[in-house]
Formats: structure tokens, C-alpha cells, sequence
């Protein structure tokens, strides 16, 4: 054992000083070392991020970086023209590099394949001549729903070859979520595949898709990729289906990419707000290229001749989009991708993956280190991971025993740890530290990237300055900022920008500590973040309600050990139906069925009534109380407090 992994040095970090500082030698090579990067980027924003977007391929270079007269509309890099895909690929493959891996991709029974840059710009114009000759063209939106295989950053890339809109859906969402979104998009055409692994079980992808499209007139086709050996066929095909091997295997492997202007859209992609309908992200060309290209080489400090990265996220999410496809093959580097579980085989499966690959920067969810954490030292310990020179963090606030845990198990006591804070809205990485500059401390994402604006402000939106804690907002405009929700102008402006006039109120609280290092809280609004994944409280009532048996329902984010947020639902039924562990199963199912197994509730709960407002708002920040075995808030509005006494017995009933 190492000094660096005794436990007294665990504890020193834990309770005494708190702090790691970049070792001297990772300073040294690092992209960014010198502290003076912010102050520089703060002089001039505009020229800051115009250096950036410098270092992409234009083919018509922009007239003007920023345009924010239409506020909160943003332009950037106006004039401009470039496509997406040829920062990825071409440009790569014309500087020689075509022969490094794009991918090292593992799937989860175990096959393996290799694929360059060069087989990744052959296989992305194939699929976009494929997509052209279905007459799939600029404008027209293509829904995704494939599990992580190259072919679904393939996809997404061929997509933006042609100038189609692509919108990826997370392949663990129901039919019911899948159709909303196509619908939302009015999508010509879908592609997925007919499978995947996970947990040494087949997962029938085209079942979903099949229940999906079946109310969804404005697809033409289905385009199915098959999983191979094993998960072939697990559907039948239908009339509609065209079958990969017979549209893209046969396209020549050139094709032109189309010439996008910066502001033209590159992707939709939803994430659950407030209300029960999920909101359209819609990204553009120019400012979100340039972003992912500089988040990703100054926070992950990539080396993309010798560095392999791997993001353990879903391209399904706003982080496999990012830093799983552009920002990473916008610079270049070569990634590990794996398909399936992380504990399969065994609970070791990551570190045997990162021994194997050699991966020398890793980003995870801290919800996944807390499941590492529980299921042993041991399986880390089994495998080399002295690759590893750098550790990320995504998704949620991420508790300092697991922090401190990373560090130690995963990153052998020396490896920087960047805790990175941002949302599917802004596109990339917002705060953060810089591994080669910030001095971090367990549970801060600290300060915000070099050319962006965060402040914290009061219920009235005063500033608070210095120390404190409020409402976190963004105050500048950022070249990867969303444009807008798709078909939802109201709901953007009002969703984003009304609360604090003139500033972007991305939905989080946060804290200022003594060194001016952000500290996030969580969510203020109706959100929950379940396994660092969006989820709203009234999506999830919605689908509660939708069962037969239920009159009412609210639904509230309790603690989770692992999921750092779990829904928990308080349910009254219907006359003539019974209170029961069966129907409880039952609604619990009926959520995962409507929306997805991330929705599903820990638990439901039988009430007779709900703690209400004399105006009749449900009152969650009560039934949170109950949850928690809190002594109960303030109560004064409540239109009956005895409610509150039924549910507790009722709670804890339960519980025990
Ligand atoms: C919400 C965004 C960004 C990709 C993954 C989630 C929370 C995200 C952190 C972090 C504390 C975090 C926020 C944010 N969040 N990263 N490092 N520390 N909280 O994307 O689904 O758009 O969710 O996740 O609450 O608003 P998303």
C-alpha cells in the first residue's frame, strides 16, 4: 500500500485540510497552468471565445462573434459557415491522423472493435449517403434511439453531415416517451437498432420503437441496425423497416458535407422541466462546436496524441453529446466506449476495461462511484489503473466521502479531480475547476470556466457578493447556449429567463464559500435529480394519475444512498379500490411502463388525503418533511394540518 492510500491521509482530507492542489509535474504539462487564464478571458469574452472558434474549420469565417439585440436569443459567430461532422473527422484524417483510434468500443458480452478516424469518416458518409437516398435532407429531424454502439455516434454525426436535426432519446425510455418526442419534432425518420446487452440479458430495442412509431404518422421510415451475434431479429421486421445492411452498408464511403451556417441547428435533445411535458433543447452549429472543443481540451486537459478518454455517460444525455461525441473527436483524441453494464460480469468490469485501454482520463457520475464505493475497495484494487492521470465528476452535487473515495481508489491518491457543473441548456461545462490551476475542495465545482459569468442572487435578484448563498444565474451569453425550446418560444422566456430579467436562471441554488469557490445545492424548482438524470415531479404524478386507480397524486425526491435522489409517491385512490402492496408494485411498474425505469418510484404510499394549500396547491415541501422524519415546517397555510399526522404513521409504517 502506498502512503497516498493510507486511510489516516483519507481522513486528513476529509476533516482537516480539505484540499488537493495540482501535483507540480501535471501543472508542467498541463494545457492550462497559468492562473492568469481567467483574468485574460474576462478582459475580452468575445475575443476569448472567437480564439476558440479559430480552431475550427470554417468555411466562410463569421462577420461578427455576437449578436444579442434579439436577447434572450443569442447569434454567434454570424456569417459564419462550417459543418459539424468535418471538426470531427475530415479534418483529422486530412492532418494525418487518420489512423488513430476514434473508438475503442467493448461490448458488454465482450466483443470488441477497433475503429479510427479514418473508419469512422468512411462509416458517417455512408450513413449520411444513406440517410440522403431515404431523402432525409437540411432541416429535416432524425430520432435516434440506439444503445451506446459506434453506429449511434455514427448516426449522429452523418446526421449533422447532411444538415438533419438529430435527437437523440435514451434507449432505457418507454415507447409512450419515445413517441412524445418524435411527435414533438414531427421526426421523418427514426434509426435504431434491434438491441442491446445489458446485464447478460437482450434488451428489445425495436419492440419500443415499434409500439412508438405506430402513432407517429410523420415517419417514413425505420432504419434498423442490427446488434449482431446473438440479438439478431428479437422483432419482426414491418413494412416500413429498411434494414441497415441493405441502405448503408452498399453507400460509397465519400460524401460532401453540407454547408451549415453557425446558427443553423444541430440537435434537439429533451429534458424533463416543471411541467409534465419535456422540453426540446435545441443546439446550434457554430457556438456549440466551439464550446465543446474548448471545454473539453482545457477541463479534461486533452493530449489527443497520447491520452484515452473515456466518459462513461449515454450519448442519450446532453453528456454523451459533448464529451462523448464532439467535443472529444473535435479534438481529436481516441475514446473507450462500452456498451453494457458496470457490474458485468463482475464488479470490476470499469477498472478491468480501464487496465485494458490504458485510459488516462476518466468522467463518471457520482452516482456511480457511490455504487463503486459499495461494492467493495477490493475490485478497483484488483487492476492497473496507474494510466489514470485525471478523474471528472457530472450530474449532480457529489458528496465529499465519495470525493475523497475517487481520489484514493480510482485516481491512486495523485490524479486531479475536475467536478464539473452544467446542463443539458448549456450545452457544456460552465463551472469547474482547471486540473492544472485549481486547488479543489471536496463537493465544490469552484469557479467558472475562463470566459464565463455566474453570480449568485436573492430572492429579489440582488447580487450577493462575496460569501452567501442564493439562486445561481449565468449573467453573460456563451457561444454553446441553447437557442431555444423547440416549438416553445414562450416557454423558453419564461422558463429560463423571467425569474431574473436579462440573466439565465438554469433551476439550481448554490453557495459561495469564504474563497469564492461555488458550491452547488440542488435543484430550487420541481426537478429531481435521480442518478444525476432529470426528472420532473410532474411527469411522473401525471403518470400516476393515469392508472385507473388513482384520483391524485404528488411525488417528491427523497435522499437515496446511491441514486442521490429517489422519487417517492403519496397516492390517493379512487373509490373501490384497496389500498395494497400488489397495487403499490402495480403503480410503481405503471410509471416505468409510461415513462421509463429511471422514473419508476422507490415507493408509493396510500393516503387519504394530501397536505394542500387553502388554494389547493399540494404542499411537496411538507410531504418532504415527512419523508426525511423532519419535524415539520411551518404549517400555517395549510388548509387541514391533521393531514400531516395520518401520513406520518402511514410513512413510517411503511419504512419499518
Ligand atoms: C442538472 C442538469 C450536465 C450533464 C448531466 C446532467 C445537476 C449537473 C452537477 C454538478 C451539482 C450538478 C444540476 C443541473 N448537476 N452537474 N457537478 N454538481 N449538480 O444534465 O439532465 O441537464 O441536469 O444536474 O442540478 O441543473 P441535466
Amino acid at each position: 500500500m502506498t502512503e497516498a492510500q493510507q486511510p489516516s491521509a483519507l481522513e486528513t482530507l476529509l476533516h482537516e485540510n480539505r484540499s488537493f492542489s495540482p501535483p507540480p509535474e501535471f501543472t508542467a504539462q498541463a494545457n492550462a497552468g497559468d492562473p492568469g487564464i481567467y483574468a485574460q478571458a474576462d478582459a475580452d469574452y468575445l475575443q476569448w471565445w472567437a480564439d476558440w472558434a479559430g480552431l475550427l474549420d470554417w468555411e466562410r469565417k463569421w462577420d461578427q462573434v455576437l449578436d444579442w439585440s434579439g436577447a434572450p436569443y443569442a447569434k454567434w459567430f454570424i456569417g459564419g459557415r462550417l459543418n459539424a461532422s468535418v471538426q470531427c473527422l475530415d479534418r483529422h484524417v486530412a492532418a494525418g491522423a487518420g489512423a488513430r483510434v476514434a473508438y475503442h468500443w467493448e461490448g458488454e458480452p465482450g466483443d470488441t472493435r477497433t475503429l479510427t478516424y479514418a473508419d469512422m469518416l468512411a462509416g458517417v458518409c455512408r450513413v449520411a449517403n444513406g440517410l440522403k437516398s431515404l431523402g432525409v435532407g437540411k432541416g429535416d429531424r432524425v430520432t435516434l434511439y440506439m444503445p451506446m454502439v459506434p453506429e449511434l455516434a455514427m448516426t449522429v454525426l452523418a446526421c449533422s453531415r447532411i444538415g438533419a436535426i438529430f435527437s437523440v432519446v435514451f434507449a432505457g425510455f418507454s415507447a409512450t416517451s419515445l413517441k412524445d418526442r418524435i411527435q414533438d419534432q414531427d421526426a421523418k425518420l427514426v434509426v435504431c437498432a434491434d438491441a442491446t446487452w445489458r446485464r447478460g440479458k437482450i434488451l428489445d430495442l425495436k419492440a419500443v420503437v415499434d409500439e412508438a412509431v405506430a402513432a407517429c404518422p410523420t415517419v417514413d421510415h425505420v432504419l434498423v441496425w442490427r446488434r449482431g451475434e446473438g440479438a439478431h431479429s428479437v422483432s419482426p421486421g414491418l413494412a416500413r423497416d429498411i434494414e441497415w445492411s441493405s441502405v448503408v452498408d452498399p453507400q460509397e464511403p465519400q460524401c460532401a458535407p453540407e454547408s451549415m451556417d453557425a446558427e443553423d441547428p444541430l440537435f434537439i435533445l429533451y429534458t424533463s422541466g416543471t411541467t409534465g411535458k419535456p422540453k426540446g433543447i435545441l443546439h446550434t452549429t457554430g457556438g456549440y462546436m466551439t464550446g465543446a472543443l474548448a471545454t473539453t481540451k482545457l477541463v479534461f486537459d486533452l493530449k489527443e496524441e497520447s491520452d484515452v478518454y473515456w466518459c462513461t455517460a449515454d450519448i442519450g444525455w446532453i453528456t454523451g453529446h459533448s464529451y462523448i461525441v464532439f467535443g472529444p473527436m473535435a479534438n481529436g483524441v481516441t475514446q473507450v466506449m462500452y456498451e453494457g453494464a458496470p457490474n458485468h460480469p463482475g464488479l470490476d468490469r470499469f477498472w478491468e476495461l480501464v487496465a485494458k485501454y490504458q485510459v488516462s482520463i476518466f468522467y463518471t457520475a457520482p452516482t456511480a462511484i457511490r455504487a463503486f464505493m459499495k461494492w467493495g475497495d477490493e475490485h478497483p484494487a484488483r487492476h492497473d489503473l496507474s494510466s489514470l492521470r485525471l478523474l471528472g465528476t457530472v450530474g449532480e452535487p457529489i458528496n465529499p466521502e465519495a470525493w475523497v473515495w475517487y481520489l484514493h481508489h480510482i485516481g491512486g491518491g495523485r490524479c486531479p479531480i475536475v467536478d464539473t457543473w452544467w446542463q443539458t441548456e448549456t450545452g457544456g461545462i460552465m463551472i469547474t475547476p482547471l486540473p492544472g490551476i485549481t486547488t479543489t475542495v471536496p463537493g465544490s465545482a469552484t469557479l467558472p470556466f475562463p470566459g464565463v459569468s455566474a453570480a449568485l442572487v436573492n430572492e429579489a435578484g440582488d447580487p450577493i457578493d462575496g460569501a452567501g448563498g442564493g439562486y445561481l444565474v449565468l449573467d453573460r451569453p456563451w457561444p454553446h447556449m441553447l437557442r431555444g425550446i423547440w416549438g416553445d418560444n414562450a416557454r423558453y422566456e419564461e422558463t429560463y429567463w423571467s425569474r431574473f430579467p436579462g440573466r439565465y436562471f438554469p433551476g439550481d441554488g448554490a453557495k459561495r464559500d469564504e474563497q469564492g469557490f461555488l458550491w452547488i445545492l440542488g435543484r430550487v424548482d420541481d426537478v429531481m435529480n435521480v442518478s444525476g438524470h432529470r426528472l420532473s415531479t410532474m411527469e411522473i404524478e401525471s403518470a400516476l394519475v393515469d392508472h385507473p386507480a388513482v384520483a391524485e397524486a404528488a411525488v417528491i425526491g427523497v435522499p437515496h444512498e446511491l441514486k442521490g435522489q429517489a422519487p417517492v409517491g403519496f397516492v390517493i385512490l379512487r373509490g373501490g379500490f384497496e389500498a395494497s402492496a400488489e397495487l403499490a408494485m402495480e403503480l410503481r411498474k405503471h410509471v416505468g411502463t409510461l415513462i421509463g425505469g429511471l422514473a419508476r418510484p422507490e415507493q408509493v404510499h396510500f393516503t387519504p388525503e394530501l397536505p394542500k394549500t387553502r388554494s389547493g396547491k399540494i404542499m411537496r415541501r411538507l410531504l418532504r418533511d415527512v419523508a426525511e422524519g423532519k419535524h415539520i415546517g411551518d404549517t400555517t397555510t395549510l388548509a387541514d394540518p391533521g393531514v400531516l399526522d395520518g401520513l406520518k404513521k402511514e410513512y413510517e409504517s411503511r419504512e419499518g
